[in-house]
């Protein structure tokens, strides 16, 4: 009995968000297609989102966000971005403190908000295209024998949504509250839209150390160091030091002062 009910309610709820989206026709009729790239190898890479936004509505003065939610194995870094911004970058807004040193496993994910102003093409639709500096994370090493030695992390693709000077009425229940452009200072009511893509979401292969190794390199870190410590102990025995008379008084300089 109680498991129909709630079934009823969802689908009651269902019918209900549906009809609101029914009388928001900005969302209904805009098409957003969300193609990514992640360029580069290794630890630092650029991720490429290019958005392309058709509506049979005037959009052109409108404000595009792109929500993304980094996993903890990669990481945006502020000051990278501010650093970039200066340059001409987009503009952006990320919540939260990001270590940039901890490991994957010792992190969170990172929230970042990218705004976009979007810019007519000549096919006829918007465009957006941004590029930003992603970092992954060192990730807790792991036994060769048993896991494999890359880890592959995966980028979901980012949420998009819009900010209009005025939206039909019909869209005003669903309007959420996300961070303002340029630097996130304030709320600002968006417009969640659909979004497909032709593409998976991005992923990036990364090196993992190996457990089964460490005996090993702390042994030949050990002897490499002792090695080294014992030769310079030798070099200095061997070298005797030379005895100088200065107004009478013994005195001990090692040659090594010579050397300065
Ligand atoms: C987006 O910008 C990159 C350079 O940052 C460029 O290589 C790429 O062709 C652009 N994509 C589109 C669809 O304009």
């Amino acid at each position: 009995m109680m498991f129909r009910a709630s079934k009823l309610l969802l689908l009651v709820v269902v019918c209900i968000l549906k009809d609101v989206e029914g009388s928001c026709p900005t969302m209904l009729k805009t098409n957003v297609q969300v193609e990514r790239r992640l360029l580069g190898k290794g630890f630092h890479r650029d991720l490429e989102t290019t958005v392309y936004v058709s509506s049979p509505e005037d959009l052109s003065g409108c404000k595009i966000l792109l929500k993304d939610i980094l996993p903890s194995g990669a990481y945006a870094d502020t000051n990278q971005l501010k650093f970039l911004k200066a340059l001409g970058g987009p503009s952006f807004h990320i919540p939260q403190t990001v270590n940039v040193e901890t490991p994957e496993h010792l992190s969170s994910k990172t929230f970042v908000y990218l705004f976009a102003k979007p810019q007519p093409t000549l096919q006829d639709h918007l465009l957006v295209n941004l590029t930003i500096p992603v970092h992954f994370r060192y990730h807790r090493a792991r036994n060769g024998n048993i896991y494999p030695l890359t880890v592959s992390i995966t980028v979901p693709h980012p949420s998009v949504l819009l900010m209009c000077e005025e939206f039909v009425e019909g869209c005003l229940p669903l309007l959420l509250l996300e961070p303002c452009p340029p630097d996130g200072r304030d709320s600002c009511e968006w417009l969640p839209l659909h979004s497909f893509s032709t593409t998976e979401a991005v992923a990036g292969q990364i090196p993992v150390g190996n457990t089964n190794l460490l005996d090993t390199v702390l042994l030949a870190t050990t002897t490499v160091t002792g090695g080294a410590v014992l030769l310079i102990l030798t070099a200095v025995r061997k070298k005797k030091p030379i005895q100088l008379t200065v107004q009478g008084a013994h005195c001990c300089i090692s040659p090594d002062l010579y050397d300065l």
